[in-house]
């Protein structure tokens, strides 16, 4: 496949998106991008996030802090000022468009980034099966990460600009009570279903 194909997939912290975007990827041979890997990035660089948003390099991206619960506390931060979104607006929406089919999977990929995308994936869990899943990823105080998700969600559902929210026509996979392999299966079969139609 030579012309763009994009699948957008949101949903908040620990839904399991980003274990879906990797498995469509592979299947469909789509390259991938997480986009809160972005967010964090510019949180924990500190200085003005704004500057950071602008000049993010591929170092910044390479970090091995990013996915503790201070860079998403950090990333969720910065999200909610406008001019660090427009500073990576641009890039996304190529990634998105660029021949071979691309997977982005955020918060406002569906509705901002990519509202032509060909497969919407709404991914969400309940807030104490997410926190739970945290935790077994970075253990500590359960009640703390629980308190972080449910800090998140409120903060990235609740800003004004982008606001983590289903597009219209997303599809809505709910992983409270599903297996991953249920999850990717479903999110597989979806893209199919676009691909043929
Ligand atoms: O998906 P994640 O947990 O890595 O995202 C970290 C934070 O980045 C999230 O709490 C909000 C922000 N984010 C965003 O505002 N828009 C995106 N497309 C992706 C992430």
């Amino acid at each position: 496949m030579t012309q763009a194909f994009t699948v957008a997939i949101d949903g908040p912290a620990a839904a399991g998106k980003g274990t879906i975007s990797r498995a469509v990827a592979a299947r469909f041979g789509f390259a991938h991008l997480d986009t809160g890997a972005l967010y964090r990035a510019v949180g924990v660089k500190g200085g003005d996030p704004v500057a950071a948003a602008q000049g993010l390099t591929p170092e910044d991206l390479a970090r091995d802090d990013l996915r503790s619960l201070e860079a998403g506390q950090a990333a969720s931060r910065v999200a909610v000022i406008p001019e660090v979104r427009a500073a990576l607006l641009a890039f996304q929406r190529r990634f998105a468009r660029q021949p071979g089919g691309a997977v982005l999977d955020g918060r406002d990929i569906g509705t901002v980034i990519c509202p032509e995308a060909e497969v919407k994936l709404y991914v969400t869990a309940s807030a104490e099966v997410r926190a739970h899943r945290r935790w077994l990823e970075v253990g500590g105080d359960a009640a703390r990460v629980l308190a972080e998700v449910q800090e998140r969600d409120a903060r990235d559902m609740g800003r004004a600009d982008a606001p983590l929210r289903p597009a219209p026509d997303a599809f809505e996979i709910d992983t409270s009570d599903l297996s991953i392999e249920a999850a990717i299966a479903a999110a597989i079969a979806r893209v199919e279903a676009a691909r043929k139609a």
